[in-house]
């Protein structure tokens, strides 16, 4: 079995289409939901799928190498970042190299950076005009939303588009192609 280790702390609605799309899959397993936040929404689809959930602080993870360890103490294949808003530290970049991937809802490296999330970035791409946005999967590393591409898909801007409208399109293609993409660096 190929476990992943989820890290998310929001809505959790790529976590529930992960775990839904894994449910049943003989080789790969959501083994792990990793979340920073109290009462998010990721924690009651990760009990919908029976999924373990750890509530972390930031002891844990910048101040011990715990966590860590519980991810390779799980063969934890490939950490997954889905909507997880605090930068992954060194040490686990060290310890998971090229095995720690993101999904960010516009085309980086524009869009991207502190603070750049959810909404924020919608209406950041409605202000600037852009004719284009998208997603962007990516490598982790010590910067938000940094690494190197794995994968980007384009979706158009339309004239009336809300930053509500552009996110319907973006987690569409989001729930399409982060599985896909998981599937491949699984492979
Ligand atoms: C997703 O759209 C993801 O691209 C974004 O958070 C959302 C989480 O939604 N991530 C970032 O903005 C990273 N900078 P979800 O909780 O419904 O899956």
């Amino acid at each position: 079995m190929k476990r992943i280790a989820v890290f998310a702390s929001g809505s959790g609605t790529n976590m529930r289409n992960m775990a839904a799309y894994y449910e049943n899959n003989p080789t790969v397993e959501v083994s792990l939901v990793v979340c920073n936040k109290h009462g998010a929404g990721v924690i009651q689809y990760a009990k919908q799928f029976n999924i373990p959930v750890l509530l972390i602080d930031r002891q844990v993870l910048y101040g011990s190498n715990e966590l860590v360890e519980l991810l390779k103490i799980l063969h934890i294949k490939l950490i997954v970042l889905a909507g997880f808003m605090w930068l992954i530290p060194q040490n686990m970049i060290t310890a998971f190299p090229n095995r720690i991937i993101n999904i960010h809802p516009a085309l980086l490296p524009d869009f991207g950076g502190k603070g750049m999330y959810g909404n924020k970035v919608h209406e950041a791409v409605i202000a600037a005009g852009k004719a284009f946005s998208g997603i962007t999967i990516h490598y982790v590393n010590e910067k938000y939303d940094d690494g190197a591409i794995v994968l980007q898909q384009k979706v158009a801007v339309e004239k009336g588009d809300t930053p509500d409208t552009l996110a319907a399109k973006i987690h569409a293609l989001e729930y399409k192609h982060y599985p896909e993409v998981i599937d491949r660096l699984l492979s």
